[in-house]
This record gives C-alpha cells, sequence and structure tokens, in this order.
C-alpha cells in the first residue's frame, strides 16, 4: 500500500465525461475521480480508447505497451492529464475499440457482435495496470472497478499474489454482460470459473456476476436500489447472489459535477441565476419556449423530460398524460433517443400537439442543460432508477422534480406533505405505483401547487437548489468502502 492515508486508486469503467458519454456511468466516472483526488488520493482513470475519446483530449503520449496473453497485437496505454486534474490511460487496442459511434451498439442499433471480447481484453489491460506488470511504475492499491464491462477483473484477479483490493460498483443491475458458453471457451478463461459460483448464470456467461461474485466489496448507486436489488423485481435472477453477500454490499448516492452543472456559471444555458435571484430562471424558460416554437407564455407551467428511451424510464407513461397537461394548460419539452418504437410515440405526438410540445430525438448535451434550466417540472417516472442523475441536476436548477418512488429517485426528492411543507424539506413530487394514472396524481398535485401559489412553488424550487448534491459527502463514503475493501483483501 502507498502510505496509509492516501490510497493508489485505478478508477475503470467504460465511458467518462466529457470523453465519451452514453449516460449516467459517465458522468459519475467523470467527477468521482476528481472529488476522491480532492480527498487527497491518487485516483488515475482507465478507459477504452474510443477515437472519439482521442479527438476530445487531444495531446496524449504512450507510456506503456502490453503484450496480453492470448493476444496477438501489443497493445499501448495512452495517458494524458485531464482537466479536472485526474490522470487518465487509454487502453489502445484498435482492433476493438477503433469503431465510430456508440461504445457498445454498432450503428445498425444491435450490440457490437464482440462485446465479450471487446471488454474482456480491456479487463486484461485494467489487470495489468493493475498488477504493475505495464512499466507505468504506479500500483493501484484498489480498482475500482463499474458495471458488467469491467467485471471480469476481480475473477481474473482473484488467483494472482499480490493483488489490489477490488470494488464493483453497479449503476444498472438491468445491464449484466450475458454472453453464450461457447464464449467463455473462446476468451480462454481459467476453467475453474465456470461454476455456479462462480461465471456461470443459467448456462450462461455473466461477467457482472463475475464482479459481484469475486469483488472484496460491492456497492450500488443509492441506498434504496441497493434494498430494491434483494428483492426479485428488480433483481433479475441475483437477488440471491446479493442477498449472499450483503456483509459486503451497500448503497452509495451519487453526487454531481459542481463545475459542470451550476446554473450560477453554466454555459450552455442563456441566463445565469442562483436561489437569490430565482425569477431570472423565466428568462431561461423563455429562451426554451423560444427554441422549440412553443407560445412564450410565462405562466403555462413547462415540464421537461430528458433521458434514454427505454422502457426503464416510464416514457410510454409520460407520453400517456400528455393531453391531460396540455388541457390544463400545460407544455411539455422532451430530449432523447433510444428504441425506435418509443421515438416513433414520441414523434406522433409532438405531431399532435405541435404548440405545446417540444421535441428533440438525438443527444445534445447543451440542450439538456438548458432544459434543466428552462423547465417548471421535471418528469422521472423511472420503472428502477439506480440513482438518476437529471432529477438531481432538477433539484440543482430549481426544476421542480416528479418521480417515482424507486431507487435514487426515493433517496433525493423529498415528497410534497404536509409535514415536509410545514418543516421546509419538500422539494418535489412522488408517486408508487408505476402507471400513467399515478404519475398523473403526482402531476395534478403539482399543477394544482404551481397554479395556487407562486410564490409556494419558488420555496420548493429553492429547497431543491439549495441541497448539498455534491460528490463531497459520497466521495467519503466511498473512500471508508476502499478502506473497508483493503482490511477484507488482508484478511483473506
Ligand atoms: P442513465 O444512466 O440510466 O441513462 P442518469 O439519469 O443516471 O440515467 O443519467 C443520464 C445522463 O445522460 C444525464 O447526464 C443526462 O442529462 C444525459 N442524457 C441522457 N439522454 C440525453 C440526451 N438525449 N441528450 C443529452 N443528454 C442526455
Ligand atoms: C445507470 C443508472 C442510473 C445511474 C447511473 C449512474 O445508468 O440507470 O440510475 O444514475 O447509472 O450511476
Amino acid at each position: 500500500m502507498s502510505t496509509s492515508s492516501t490510497l493508489n486508486i485505478l478508477f475503470a469503467a467504460s465511458e467518462a465525461a466529457p470523453l465519451i458519454k452514453t449516460g449516467g456511468l459517465a458522468d459519475v466516472a467523470g467527477s468521482l475521480p476528481a472529488a476522491l483526488r480532492e480527498l487527497g488520493h491518487d485516483v488515475r482513470l482507465v478507459l477504452p480508447a474510443y477515437p472519439q475519446t482521442i479527438e476530445k483530449i487531444g495531446e496524449l503520449t504512450t507510456v506503456a505497451t502490453l503484450k496480453l496473453g492470448g493476444y496477438q497485437q501489443p497493445i499501448n496505454i495512452l495517458s494524458s492529464l485531464l482537466d479536472n486534474g485526474v490522470p487518465c490511460y487509454l487502453v489502445d487496442a484498435p482492433e476493438y475499440f477503433s469503431r465510430q459511434g456508440n461504445p457498445y451498439l454498432a450503428p445498425n442499433g444491435h450490440e457490437w457482435g464482440d462485446n465479450a471480447e471487446r471488454f474482456a481484453l480491456f479487463c486484461r489491460a485494467i489487470i495489468a495496470i493493475g498488477q504493475n506488470r505495464s512499466q507505468l511504475k504506479w500500483q493501484p492499491d484498489l480498482i475500482h472497478c463499474n458495471d458488467w464491462q469491467t467485471g471480469l477483473v476481480a475473477p481474473l484477479l482473484s488467483t494472482e499474489p499480490n493483488r489490489p483490493a477490488t470494488l464493483f460498483t453497479i449503476h444498472n443491475l438491468a445491464y449484466q454482460g450475458l454472453f453464450e458458453q461457447s464464449t467463455f471457451n473462446r476468451l480462454a478463461l481459467p476453467e475453474e470459473l465456470w461454476t455456479l459460483h462462480g461465471l456461470e448464470f443459467h448456462d450462461q456467461l455473466s461477467y457482472i456476476k463475475g464482479g459481484i461474485v469475486y469483488s472484496d466489496r460491492v456497492n450500488t448507486v443509492s441506498p434504496t436500489y441497493a434494498q430494491e436489488v434483494l428483492t426479485t423485481e428488480f433483481g433479475y435472477g441475483l437477488e440471491g447472489l446479493l442477498s449472499h453477500r450483503t456483509n459486503h454490499f451497500s448503497g452509495i448516492i451519487n453526487g454531481i459535477d459542481y463545475q459542470e452543472w451550476n446554473p450560477t456559471h453554466d454555459s450552455r444555458i442563456h441566463h445565469h441565476y442562483d436561489h437569490t435571484s430565482f425569477q431570472l430562471k423565466q428568462l431561461n424558460k423563455k429562451a426554451l419556449q423560444a427554441h422549440f416554437n412553443l407560445p412564450q407564455k410565462p405562466n403555462a407551467p413547462l415540464f421537461g423530460y430528458i433521458g434514454r428511451l427505454v422502457e426503464q424510464k416510464g416514457v410510454d407513461l409520460i407520453l400517456q398524460i400528455i393531453p391531460g397537461i396540455i388541457d390544463r394548460g400545460g407544455q411539455v419539452v422532451m430530449l432523447g433517443s433510444g428504441e425506435a418504437k418509443l421515438e416513433k410515440a414520441m414523434q406522433e405526438m409532438h405531431k399532435k400537439f405541435p404548440e405545446q410540445t417540444g421535441l428533440f430525438i438525438g443527444y445534445d448535451e447543451d440542450l439538456a442543460h438548458q432544459v434543466e434550466a428552462g423547465c417548471d417540472a421535471f418528469l422521472m417516472p423511472s420503472r428502477f432508477e439506480p440513482c438518476g442523475l437529471n432529477q438531481i441536476y432538477s433539484l440543482r436548477y430549481g426544476t421542480v422534480p416528479i418521480v417515482r418512488h424507486t431507487g435514487g429517485l426515493a433517496d433525493t426528492v423529498v415528497d410534497v406533505t404536509p409535514e415536509t411543507l410545514a418543516d421546509g424539506s419538500a422539494t418535489g413530487f412522488h408517486f408508487d405505483e408505476a402507471s400513467s394514472s399515478a404519475l398523473w396524481g403526482a402531476v395534478e398535485r403539482a399543477l394544482d401547487f404551481y397554479q395556487h401559489s407562486r410564490s409556494h412553488w419558488q420555496r420548493l424550487a429553492i429547497t431543491g437548489m439549495q441541497q448539498d448534491l455534491s460528490w463531497a459527502s459520497s466521495a467519503e463514503h466511498y473512500q471508508t468502502l476502499y478502506i473497508k475493501a483493503l482490511a477484507d483483501l488482508e484478511e483473506c
């Protein structure tokens, strides 16, 4: 180990903002390492060298060349210091990663056919760095792995002497990295890993199971989701295993990047504001209405949605209640991309109500910030949500979140009740059942609140803006978990 108080941490992820992003994992990998560095730890990020990432970073140095067993080509490790002060390593294996587009999906929307190979190679490179076989002259005390793409690190390391400790963070249990048994053989993984207590999951190879079984500690991204995944409804067949590891499994809520998401200086929004100048938010609303060609009515409650268009997010529930919102004089703007049938349904809704809805199908970082700054309320009716970041961004931008009571949504938004209004803790609206009528119940409560008293609404929004949503406290929880993982390793 480096010294007792300063840890060397290798933070491994398949995406990190602003270098490459498909969802919230990128936000976390782009900000948590910097927060941990502020606590004094030497945290370094490792990512695959996607072409977009290489292009975004610009200046890179080749710091090592790995010769990995089973791979013909040597693999370069490129390095750079990121703007946020975090050293970053890129695993440069052009055969696997030099492809345009999404890190996981081919242009036809299907997963790349060799994802198992791609991320097995990534894991092997992480291990080479972790075991100091890479000429970097730096060895981590702990490797912090994230999601299934890094799921083979802990199992492959488990038999090595003098290994670093491992933490595996589950950002979404729905994505497991499942492949046929023949893939296991093709990847030449050690035979002893193919057991019910190892990588085998109902006759398939499961990357996520590898992370859960073999890591010293496992966590997920909110305390409520950590409870939910122990049930059959949310556990996808892994609830038994997670329950078995319950002494080594916990939930830590995500923080957000306070530099990137800050209405007082966000360069992507039109007008800056904070809780003392809340009325200026109205100018962002006007700009957003103009952007989407909506009538610029200051009193029309403006609802927003941003996110991947997948069943998880409950976008179909939003579509069902849009006519109701419009009946009450509201407007809705939506930004997202994903499943073709949801994209189509959104386009049809927009065609039906062009004067009351705004739609952008695609990925647009600037617009995401403008939606957060310009809306009055944010809709997040997720069927499940390990943490969720947009409701947290909404709180920060004084955009009142309306959320389903699940996962990180339940942990970050305080429902309006007589009690929470009286003690001043209310920040948004909850509903329980994953149905359009339950969502409508919460939206109606919000509309009543908005239309009844704008100063009460403002108080709600400002309470949200004043929450501490930074990484400060969660980074300390991760630090504690690292120390526990190191202690577990020592006990082995
Ligand atoms: P998930 O990781 O499940 O997609 P999160 O709420 O944790 O959900 O994070 C989603 C992140 O991706 C947020 O930063 C959100 O702003 C961003 N995002 C999602 N879809 C889009 C989009 N179409 N355009 C811009 N940003 C998007
Ligand atoms: C996942 C989850 C989301 C979470 C994000 C970052 O993609 O779906 O809820 O916020 O990871 O941890």
